[in-house]
């Protein structure tokens, strides 16, 4: 199987919306895939797909080898799935939880306890497996969820939206997880909002209207998608000059990065005309991922604008 996961053109329409258009992907197995792209995307109707859950209305897609229309069933046991709302029983304790999904996707009896012993320490939660779910927080619920969605080792897994509302180390911790995994040759589907955790993705799609925007790992990313000049500027009083930056004819776009601003310059001969104006001196930066995200926002706006003068 050279892929885990290969779709052609896959398509789903709600009513007259088309919410995933036309979505060719490639995954390979123990890769670490990020999902990234703005609220409504159609991250969630893409992945439902992946997992034989939602039917196509058009275009093809396997994984791991089984069609996703005709074997859906076979999809669905061999998989993994954690949804942002993850389904834990918070009247159940942590080894009550972990068992009942060990016998959903019927693990063989006489291998749960083991299994059930590894999510336990895979969470941190040795030594409260009596513990009722509802009691604990937020990032030990997520560690516990995705336990119960790997508890049969799948060979991949999809998390959408894991770590949305749980701490900054509860998201390092899970996702020290998820690079363990991979190395032990599960692949990883996964969505976030987080640009740290999209750094730890060996392939990243961005996607945006429905549509694959760009697909490469972060490195290429940086190096390929931002074009121009990006600088980065300290200044007092930052964010109130930053739509009088952006008025400048050589600057293509004037971004808030914390205290500092990333300035995409149209070429390099700009920068001595930024300082002068400014009265800072601009620093060359290597573009981050929320500076990719940004060029693939505004490239997607100038074509929607383009389109719209042909109509
Ligand atoms: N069952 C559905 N019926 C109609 N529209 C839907 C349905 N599911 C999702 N959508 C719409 O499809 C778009 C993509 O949603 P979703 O896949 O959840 O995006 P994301 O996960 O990227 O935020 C949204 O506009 C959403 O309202
Ligand atoms: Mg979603």
């Amino acid at each position: 199987m050279a892929y885990a996961v290969a779709t052609r053109e896959l398509t789903k329409v709600f009513g007259s919306f088309t919410a995933v258009d036309r979505l060719t992907l490639n995954i390979k197995p123990g890769e670490i895939y990020g999902f990234l792209g703005p609220n409504g995307a159609g991250k969630s109707t893409a992945i439902r797909m992946l997992c034989g859950i939602l039917e196509p209305t058009s275009g093809s897609g396997a994984v791991l080898g089984y069609d996703l229309v005709r074997e859906a069933e076979e999809i669905k046991k061999r998989i993994g799935y954690m949804s942002q709302k993850f389904s834990l029983y918070d009247d159940l304790t942590v080894g009550e939880n972990l068992n009942f999904y060990a016998g959903l996707y019927s693990v063989p009896r006489r291998e749960t306890p083991d299994r059930v012993r590894e999510m336990v320490a895979m969470a941190g939660l040795v030594g409260r497996e009596n513990e009722l779910t509802t009691n604990l927080s937020g990032g030990w619920k997520q560690r516990l969820a995705l336990g119960c969605a790997i508890i049969a080792q799948p060979a991949i897994v999809f998390l959408d939206e894991p770590t949305s509302g749980v701490s900054p180390v509860s998201r390092r911790l899970f996702f020290g997880i998820i690079q363990r995994m991979a190395a032990g040759g599960t692949t990883v589907m996964v969505t976030t909002h987080f640009m740290d955790e999209a750094e730890y993705c060996d392939k990243i799609a961005f996607i945006s209207a429905g549509r694959l925007m760009a697909v490469d790992t972060p490195d290429n990313l940086k190096k390929n998608v931002v074009g121009g000049y990006l600088v980065e500027l300290d200044l007092p009083g930052a964010m109130d000059r930053i739509s009088a930056i952006e008025s400048l004819s050589y600057v293509e776009e004037c971004t808030a990065h914390g205290p500092l601003l990333h300035v995409l310059l149209k070429n390099q001969s700009h920068a001595a005309a930024l300082r002068e104006s400014t009265g800072a001196d601009p620093r060359p930066v290597t573009p981050s991922l929320e500076d990719v995200f940004i060029a693939l926002a505004r490239q997607e706006t100038t074509a929607a604008q383009k389109e719209g003068v042909h109509q």
